[in-house]
């Protein structure tokens, strides 16, 4: 049946309710109507940029620990030939066609990583016929959780070149690298474009997520027709940076208290806002950085660098240093910051596998680190961090009115 012959005349019906219906179409379906075969023609066809160096040094830890002096004075990158600091003083431990994959994989690249056998592996849904041909995907594991995948029977005897399903298994040596796992996996979450230097695009996944949507898709929709640098979703409740630290503190999701008010006291002496209206189109400065979709180049490189940075010399909590990074560095992050929903629609979350392992860590630093303080909240004892942070509190309290 040819479009001609449709039972349905649009133009019969009244234009209100054309309209509301065109409305609620668009809303409905704004990414799952993306024609496939035209995405994967415009993905196919967008020219390449290999504008990245990696060049290995000597250092103490792999990204330097800078000062926050010397991180910050890289926000304002107006000059082309000054090198940003941007991990990798250490060489990442993989075998080298490991290495050499990676830097084949062109066009877009999936990337995940389970270090401590956090989650399980979970393969994609919904993928197109010819996805596998153009998109990498790479997962990115360590010992531990290779042996728990021999035990499970998954893996009967590791090489490289490995793959489980869609997932090429790549075994990171972390025993030179941080002795935090999750620092461990803030690498391939933020250095991606390091890692693979050839590739356009880049989706970081979660081990928790599994992905329900054509990456190609997602990719077309959330980054390129938004003409954005990089995609990531919204943070369902907060929306200041102080509000996740108080989360942070709170639920104990960072031991170190005192560690964390003196981050929020370094940001808000060194600038950091509440959000407020005036940093549209930046709807929120907390992101659920579970998934984040990238355009390498010159912006989404030097946000992912700042922030690596800042994530070095604090900790791996990236939701703490995204809104400093993001407002301060120069030039401007184009941001995509979607709601929840889509992440909702275009994921399915599972919980983390609960092992006894997973608080070996905290643990054994909380006996270890003199700092740590009873009192899990930020703004006891008067508030230390109200000193310097408050203007920022009277503020964000102020927007709450
Ligand atoms: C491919 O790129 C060229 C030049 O950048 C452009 O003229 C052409 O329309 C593009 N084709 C498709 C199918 O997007
Ligand atoms: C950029 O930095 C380089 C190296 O420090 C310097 O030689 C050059 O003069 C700078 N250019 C501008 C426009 O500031
Ligand atoms: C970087 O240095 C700071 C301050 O000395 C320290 O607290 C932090 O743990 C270091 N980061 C790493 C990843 O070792
Ligand atoms: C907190 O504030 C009260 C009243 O301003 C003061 O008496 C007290 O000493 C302060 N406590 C600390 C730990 O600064």
């Amino acid at each position: 049946m040819d479009s001609t012959s449709m039972p349905f005349q649009p133009h019969v019906l009244p234009a209100l309710l054309l309209s509301i219906f065109q409305h609620l179409f668009a809303k409905g379906c704004w990414f799952l109507c993306s024609d496939y075969w035209d995405v994967l023609k415009e993905i196919r066809n967008l020219s390449r940029n290999a504008e990245c160096s990696t060049r290995n040094g000597g250092g103490d830890s792999f990204g330097g620990n800078l000062s926050s002096h010397l991180r910050f004075s890289y926000f304002d990158h107006q000059n082309d030939s000054i090198e940003v600091p941007c991990g990798f003083l250490k060489k990442f431990p993989i075998s080298d066609s490991d290495k050499i994959g990676m830097e084949k994989c062109e066009s877009v690249v999936v990337v995940s990583a389970i270090f401590n056998e956090h989650d399980k592996i979970r393969q994609p849904r919904g993928l197109g016929s010819e996805t596998l041909e153009n998109v990498c995907f790479f997962m990115l594991i360590d010992d531990v959780t290779l042996k728990g995948l021999e035990y499970h029977g998954l893996i009967s005897t590791y090489s490289s070149g490995y793959k489980i399903g869609v997932w090429r298994i790549v075994k990171v040596t972390k025993e030179d690298l941080y002795e935090n796992p999750a620092m461990n996996g803030v690498i391939p979450k933020y250095l991606v474009h390091r890692l693979f230097p050839n590739s356009q695009f880049s989706v970081w996944i979660d081990a928790k997520l599994q992905l329900m949507v054509d990456p190609l898709l997602l990719i077309h929709s959330l980054v390129i027709s938004q003409n954005a640098d990089m995609a990531i979703s919204k943070h369902p409740h907060f929306v200041h940076t102080m509000e996740e630290a108080m989360a942070t503190a709170r639920w104990k999701k960072w031991w170190d208290v005192n560690a964390l008010k003196m981050q929020m006291e370094t940001y808000c002496e060194n600038g950091l806002q509440p959000w407020t209206s005036t940093k549209m189109p930046y709807s929120s400065d907390v992101p659920d950085s579970a998934l984040i979709l990238r355009k390498h180049g010159l912006r989404s490189n030097l946000f992912s660098c700042l922030i690596f940075n800042e994530l070095e010399a604090f900790n791996p909590r990236d939701q703490l240093a995204f809104a400093f990074v993001r407002d301060h560095m120069n030039p401007k992050l184009k941001l995509n910051m979607f709601q929840v929903e889509v992440l909702e629609q275009v994921t399915v979350e599972y919980r983390h596998n609960l092992k006894p392992s997973d608080v070996s860590f905290a643990k054994k630093s909380s006996m270890t680190t003199k700092t740590i303080r009873a009192q899990p909240d930020l703004l006891d004892q008067n508030g230390s961090c109200s000193s310097k942070c408050q203007q920022y509190l009277a503020t964000m309290w102020g927007s709450h009115q």
